[in-house]
């Protein structure tokens, strides 16, 4: 839930304030991940020793403090070569605050000094390990122990290299992590390794890469070649050693900087040439020579990893004219699903077509039933297609939130197909649950739009949303196109369905319709806004409608709560009289969804079971539809589509108003409090 940033400039001269700039400008693309506090590790002017500065708050915040702590002409002076590391935090671990904040230190001396995006599970075993060998700890994070552990082997293994001192490191932890080391014993090189979290290296080189592959370097089978006494019992404790074969020559570059990073959006302005790490790679950099190392080499390892083109464009990752990404996000929307149509539906032949599952249609037509699983915003566009999926794959359908799915503990077959829909592709909760049911034999189907995420990676198969990055924390663009890819997968299904067939040419008309229908929506906005100029004051807001509604109510009252703090509620109409409608009075806010649809008679029923208790709800209807707009006099009004997609229409009136009242509210639209963006811990 960290963002880590590390940049390493070999033979290509820059001034430590210029690394600083480029620290700095990394966190701020990576700010969305976590923003409580931050920190940066730089050499001192004279290269013998490592300067930190960490602060409490945003990345702004620490901006203005290297300001003012390297204002010396001595920062100004260029350095051939040169390794800086930084980060950006969302605690887990002990409060925000300076002595928690990244980097964290080995001694006194910043021998090592390490960022860290996850958490060390065994940290307390460490801990003890090290307390016993006369460690001191200064904050109360569970990244502290790796830099000291790093420190412990550098004293009892004086031949190791770098490399091989933060891969015995990593055989000790458990848990998920995402690490970058610098350290004042091995100036210029850089040590950086993933498990679970995300983690890319970014190449930039004056010339054309002469490879588009890194061979890997495997370790021979771990030799039992060191001892470590334990203080209490005196009895030797083993640490395997890796060592690696040289068969591979490593990526050789005379000038070139490197980038480490959580995120390809921290590394596009300064190229578009990344790996992306796998669990347990190794990364070192030395003499600007990059290698990438793995400690025993399985039957299906590859020998190379990947040097891939990012398709980013730096514009995606800029504001624009808009005061907030959330903002842009949201008008991105006519152009977002676009793209995640593009190339896959063809609306003159009615075809659909999706590359990264089509050769597992078969296999998905004759499953037992579909799972789809996910968290969040994510957890609803799969509430929001269930009903469709139903109708059109004639399947049993199964939505899940992925952390109550791990906690019962879920039967799962081999002959079940379960999707995991995430926007990041790496939140933990979700991760688990696939390799949960990937472990028990079933077909994995990935929904992301991160282009090489754990998720990603893991699935058997997949479709990427094509989104777009998505940089604010809340998320909207994502959700409707993860709507809509989930349609599109229901269509491919029914492709072959002679009764299903005038249906699905309803569905793909108005995907058809669908960008200029959201162009429609977006026009409410002012409209919008002066709603919300009624409600931010309120407490709550009730938000309530059924159907293909239900999603919309979860999904708005979701965005509600996390940019405003208000308390929300989406609220099963269908329920209402069972227990909500006693919150109901004439100063309770209340939204109600009520479209000509097969549930719009008992939406009527519930409208008037509010307006009776005296409630007088904001009703999003049909355009001219003046029978339903007679209940209030505060309506929006959408255009008609076809059922399955009006949750697609219904949100987007719900994103503008939660944006506007946590504007209104003086609230931080695109870093909302106790929230990040990728949730990397269970
Ligand atoms: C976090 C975010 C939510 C998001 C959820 C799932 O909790 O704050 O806004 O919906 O993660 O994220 P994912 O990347 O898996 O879609």
């Amino acid at each position: 839930m960290c963002g880590i940033f590390a940049y390493l400039n070999y033979l290509t001269p820059k001034s430590r304030l210029e690394v600083l700039d480029l620290l700095v400008t990394g966190l701020k693309r990576l700010e969305y991940r976590g923003y409580d506090s931050t920190g940066v590790a730089i050499d001192s002017p004279d290269s013998k020793n490592i300067v930190m500065v960490k602060r409490t708050g945003k990345v702004k915040v620490l901006e203005d403090a290297i300001l003012e702590h390297f204002s010396g002409g001595e920062y100004s002076e260029p350095v051939m070569t040169h390794i800086g590391i930084a980060h950006t935090r969302w605690a887990t671990h002990g409060v925000p605050c300076e002595r928690n904040s990244h980097p964290h230190r080995s001694d006194e001396g910043n021998g090592f000094v390490v960022v860290h995006n996850g958490i060390i599970t065994n940290y307390n075993d460490v801990k003890t390990f090290l307390a016993k060998r006369g460690y001191e700890f200064e904050s109360d994070t569970d990244t502290e122990v790796f830099a000291k552990l790093v420190h412990h082997l550098w004293k009892t293994h004086p031949t190791y290299s770098f490399r091989e001192l933060v891969e015995q490191a990593i055989l000790q932890v458990e848990g998920a992590f995402a690490i970058a080391v610098k350290s004042k014993h091995f100036p210029g090189e850089c040590v950086a390794s993933r498990r679970s979290s995300p983690l890319l290296v970014g190449i930039k080189t004056k010339t054309r890469l002469a490879t588009d592959h890194i061979p890997i370097l495997y370790g021979k089978d771990d030799k039992k070649l060191t001892s470590d006494q334990d203080p209490d019992s005196g009895k030797p404790q083993v640490l395997p050693r890796s060592d690696s074969t040289s068969e591979f020559m490593p990526l050789e570059e005379k000038e070139v900087e490197y980038f480490f990073a959580s995120d390809a959006s921290a590394v596009i302005e300064h190229t578009n040439r990344v790996i992306y790490l796998e669990d347990d790679d190794v990364a070192a950099v030395r003499d600007g020579t990059l290698s990438i190392h793995r400690l025993k080499k399985s039957l299906d390892d590859p020998h190379a990893r990947e040097i891939t083109t990012l398709k980013m464009e730096i514009q995606q990752i800029m504001k624009g004219n808009y005061d907030y990404f959330m903002q842009k996000e949201i008008f991105e929307q006519p152009d977002s699903v676009v793209n995640t149509m593009r190339g896959r539906v063809r609306f003159d032949g009615n075809a659909i077509v999706l590359g990264g599952i089509k050769d597992y249609i078969p296999e998905i037509k004759r499953c037992r039933r579909l799972m789809l699983i996910g968290c969040g915003t994510s957890y609803h566009s799969a509430v929001a297609t269930r009903q469709l999926l139903e109708e059109l794959t004639e399947l049993p359908v199964m939505v899940e939130l992925a952390s109550d799915f791990l906690d019962r503990n879920t039967p799962i077959f081999r002959d079940d197909v379960c999707f995991f829909i995430s926007q990041s592709g790496e939140t933990a909760d979700t991760l688990m649950a696939l390799r949960y049911c990937k472990q028990r034999g079933a077909l994995i189907v990935g929904i992301t739009n991160t282009v090489g995420s754990s998720i990603c990676r893991e699935s058997h198969c997949g479709v990427h949303i094509n989104a777009g990055p998505e940089i604010g924390v809340a998320s909207t663009k994502a959700y409707t196109s993860q709507f809509i890819s989930l349609v599109m997968f229901a269509l491919v299904m029914s492709e072959d369905r002679l009764s299903l067939q005038q249906r699905r040419l309803e569905i793909l008309q108005a995907l058809s319709n669908l960008a200029d229908q959201i162009r429609e929506v977006l026009k409410l906005d002012s409209k919008v806004q002066e709603l919300a100029k009624d409600l931010y004051q309120h407490k709550s807001l009730l938000i309530m409608g059924r159907g293909y509604n239900f999603a919309t109510c979860l999904e708005g009252a979701l965005k509600v709560k996390e940019l405003t703090y208000m308390h929300s509620e989406g609220i099963m109409a269908g329920e209402l009289k069972h227990g909500p409608l006693a919150l109901v009075d004439g100063s309770m806010p209340v939204l109600m969804i009520v479209l000509r649809d097969p549930v719009y008679v008992k939406c009527m029923n519930a409208l008037q079971q509010v307006t009776s208790r005296k409630g007088c709800p904001v009703i999003i209807c049909e355009e001219g539809d003046e029978e339903t707009k007679a209940f209030s006099s505060r309506h929006l009004e959408i255009p008609r589509t076809v059922d399955c997609l009006q949750g697609i229409l219904t949100v987007i009136p719900m994103q503008l108003l939660s944006y506007h009242i946590a504007v209104l509210r003086g609230c931080d639209v695109d870093c909302p409090r106790n929230l990040a963006k990728s949730v990397t811990v269970e």
